[in-house]
């Protein structure tokens, strides 16, 4: 034979590792737990039966029973934690979102009602935020600058977090979750919680959290009266370095854990944070990633089943030590 006939057999195979499922377990780099998950829950006011968000198929607004029973088949699947968000009546809006801070406010009591049930056998964690609470739908108050222009006030806004992650721990939270984007909010927070007594709530900090059309489908699970959008306040996608900025401020702020959001859209994000962060980091898996999967698994157009725990493989190899997903239940009975 000349040498041009000759085959090439290759010295290094990295396919040797990938033989059998007793090889592929053995070298696999990632694991996904049960316990790395996070379902978050809506609770809304006046209904007498759970009702299904049309966007997010097998995701519904609660009422007070449906949500402890479906916090139950969370924690019977091994998750350890849920995090929740209020759906107040239109009529209880108003433009600070008063309702929030107010005990029999629907967020709280359905946070009270967690805390009951579970003990401390399940973390629960609260959305501190008011744009489901405010009637313009906004994360905070407005107020017209001098040049006549509509915003978004910081610094007013960050008096009212206060009152509402307060209320959110005198409830039973073990963890708030400021997810406004307000400068400064972290140690608005922190302050105030720490002079009521609540030194041991947690804080997790959406602290990279773009504006994001793939929080399309929330508007409708939270019935959001929000028009316009939320670029002067969350950041913007073309963006990765800010990031890191938003996530040394909450670190140094007193945050517990940090957040990345979106998370299949950001995972370079992600990544970079998990990379330096000293504090947990967390992935929000959001309502529109969880409705692209569902619509194409419903159509036949992918497995659904194996799309889910790839992605959540994906979030959790590009750093996540927490991921919050609407799968969790799912997912968790899965591993
Ligand atoms: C704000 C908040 C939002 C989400 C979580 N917290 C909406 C927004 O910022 O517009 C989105 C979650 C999702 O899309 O799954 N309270």
């Amino acid at each position: 034979m000349t040498e041009e006939n000759q085959v090439v057999r290759p010295f290094r195979r990295p396919r040797r590792l990938r033989q059998t499922p007793a090889m592929r377990e053995f070298v696999a780099e990632t694991t996904l737990r049960p316990a790395d998950l996070i379902l978050p829950m809506f609770i809304a006011d006046g209904l007498s039966e759970p009702k299904e968000i049309s966007s997010m198929p097998g995701v519904y607004q609660h009422t007070t029973d449906s949500l402890l029973a479906t916090a139950h088949e969370a924690l019977d699947a091994g998750v350890r934690c849920v995090d929740l968000f209020g759906v107040p009546l239109e009529e209880a809006k108003d433009a600070e979102g008063s309702i929030a801070w107010d005990p029999e406010g629907i967020l709280n009591r359905g946070l009270d009602a967690l805390r009951t049930e579970f003990g401390d056998d399940l973390l629960v964690m609260a959305d501190t935020c008011l744009d489901e609470f405010t009637d313009h739908g906004h994360c905070g108050v407005l107020s017209v600058d001098r040049w006549g222009r509509t915003q978004v006030d910081n610094d007013a806004t960050l008096e009212l977090y206060q009152k509402m992650a307060v209320a959110q721990a005198d409830a039973g939270a073990h963890i708030v979750s400021p997810s406004g984007m307000m400068d400064g909010q972290i140690r608005a927070i922190r302050d105030a919680l720490d002079a009521a007594g609540h030194q041991d709530v947690a804080i997790m900090a959406y602290s990279a959290k773009y504006a994001s059309a793939f929080f399309g489908p929330f508007r409708e699970a939270v019935a959001s009266s929000l028009e316009g959008d939320r670029r002067t306040y969350q950041q913007d996608p073309a963006n990765q370095r800010e990031s890191l900025l938003e996530v040394d401020l909450d670190i140094a702020e007193g945050a517990d854990f940090v957040m990345v959001k979106p998370a299949m859209p950001y995972l370079d994000v992600l990544n970079l944070v998990a990379e330096s962060s000293p504090v947990p980091v967390a992935a929000y898996q959001v309502s529109g990633e969880y409705a692209m999967l569902q619509a194409a698994g419903r159509n036949g157009w992918v497995d659904l089943d194996a799309v889910m725990m790839e992605s959540l493989i994906g979030i959790k190899r590009a750093g996540a030590d927490q991921i919050l997903t609407y799968f969790a239940t799912e997912a968790a009975r899965k591993l």
